[in-house]
């Protein structure tokens, strides 16, 4: 009985996940009162600013009318399927409608409900709706000295609780809940270094009730996603600025920034970006071990996408129209069993999709390239970049050889070959010494592993 329904939940969670496996990629927006000094998101505790000179910002902030409606076609163009917003971020600051806190949007300068507009945006495109939610507040006294401010502690997570349920019963449909942070009351925060740590006795899930938090999220909102930064495990992990798989059978989604960390917020000049080439082999590396990958941007003041930002997103959008069929939907099959650099590695990353292994390559080798170490019989294949068919031959030690590729490589990022196999690839067991002598077996014969 307790079997079944832990199946059940089981079972449930993978349905709830279905669009958000095959999505693949979002992108992840911070954006707040901080946009408006342009210092990173967290510049309230980082640089040390006293509440009187942090709350002005909220006044000089002023986005543009248009903000949301470029953030979604950003998004469309970039090829993401869905967005995730800081609907607040640490400084506690509200982009909705709250009858909790007057630090928000409606009742500071934009004078607007933000969140309202952000989703309405991405609803008109189609695209998936997240909210990014920080269970920490900074501005509360109790967060930083539990002992003497002790009568704050209930209202933080009464706050919290307010909060979250506005967010889930104003504005419709939302698919991801993206907590963020479950410090409890003087322990350690980020960007917090050099005072005595002195958590309240309880841990993070205790703290912010969030067994309860998140009942109330699925009672509101029944298909809605919920990562695990509330102290539960919920339906996916969220490995942060690199990629690493969860737990065996765990979604798992890795976010990362444009610039080298930390700032996630808009930074007025950044010396230190990823390149285009880099932020797509991150988003290959996560999605062919069955990750997802969602990529942050930090709009200026008003709103807009910054131009470093928007040309990234660009030219992964422009990829992604042509080689969208490599990422979208696929899922890593039996040839990466763990973490591991994979076959062809040298060349590139595979992902995968039934018989059919697309072949992404980030080093562009001309002519030919050799599928090694995977197995079954391969029956076509297609440089899709350019839609040339591409000859294929077997080769001794159960190698294929797949030629006619053009000399220069055929785009400024990643070609991908689409590569059809007999039956959905996988690897195949490693031999002996045979290969040496070319004897590892005939290609498509299923190897010689076992003779
Ligand atoms: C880190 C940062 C925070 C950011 C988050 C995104 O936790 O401290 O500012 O919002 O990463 O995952």
């Amino acid at each position: 009985m307790a079997r079944t329904s832990k199946d059940g939940v089981r079972r449930a969670r993978q349905a709830r996940l279905a669009w958000w496996h095959r999505a693949r990629f979002g992108l992840f927006v911070h954006w707040g009162c901080y946009s408006v000094l342009g210092r990173g998101e967290q510049v309230l505790l980082r640089d040390f600013m006293p509440l009187a000179e942090y709350r002005p910002l909220a006044e000089r902030f002023h986005p543009a009318a248009d903000w949301a409606e470029r953030i979604a076609d950003q998004a469309v163009r970039a090829g993401a399927r869905y967005v995730v917003l800081t609907t607040r971020h640490h400084d506690g600051y509200c982009l909705f409608r709250t009858a909790t806190d007057r630090f928000n949007a409606m009742e500071t300068g934009p004078g607007r409900d933000l969140v309202g507009e952000y989703v309405s945006a991405l609803r008109s495109r189609g695209l998936r709706v997240g909210f990014y939610y920080s269970l920490l507040n900074w501005r509360w006294r109790g967060f930083w000295n539990p002992r003497k401010y002790a009568a704050d502690l209930p209202k933080m997570v009464d706050e919290v609780h307010r909060q979250v349920r506005e967010l889930l019963t104003q504005y419709g449909r939302i698919d991801i809940l993206w907590y963020d942070v479950a410090q409890v009351p003087g322990g350690m925060t980020p960007g917090a270094f050099g005072y005595r740590v002195r958590p309240v006795a309880s841990s993070p899930a205790d703290f912010y009730r969030a067994a309860k938090l998140n009942a109330m999220a699925r009672k509101l909102q029944p298909q809605i996603l919920i990562n695990n930064r509330s102290g539960r495990p919920e339906d996916f992990g969220t490995p942060e600025q690199h990629i690493a798989p969860d737990a065996e059978g765990r979604a798992w989604e890795a976010c990362m920034t444009i610039n080298y960390a930390p700032n996630w917020g808009n930074i007025r000049h950044s010396l230190a970006d990823k390149t285009a080439g880099q932020i797509l082999y991150n988003m290959i590396q996560a999605v062919r071990l069955g990750g997802n990958f969602l990529f942050n941007i930090g709009p200026d003041a008003k709103g807009y996408v910054t131009a470093r930002d928007r040309q990234a997103l660009d030219r992964i959008g422009t990829w992604l129209q042509t080689h969208g069929e490599a990422v979208y939907g696929t899922s890593p099959t039996g040839i990466y069993p763990v973490p591991s650099q994979g076959p062809g590695y040298h060349y590139g990353m595979f992902t995968c999709k039934g018989h059919i292994a697309y072949f992404i390559l980030f080093y562009y080798p001309g002519d030919y390239v050799i599928i090694s170490k995977m197995g079954p019989a391969i029956r076509a294949a297609t440089l899709i970049t350019t839609g040339k068919r591409l000859k294929v031959e077997p080769m001794c030690n159960a190698r294929w050889k797949i030629s006619g590729l053009p000399q220069a490589p055929p785009g400024d990022l990643a070609p991908v070959i689409r590569i059809e196999f007999a039956a959905p690839p996988h690897i195949l067991p490693f031999a002996d010494d045979r290969w040496l002598d070319g004897d590892f077996g005939a290609a498509g014969v299923g190897a010689a592993a076992g003779r």
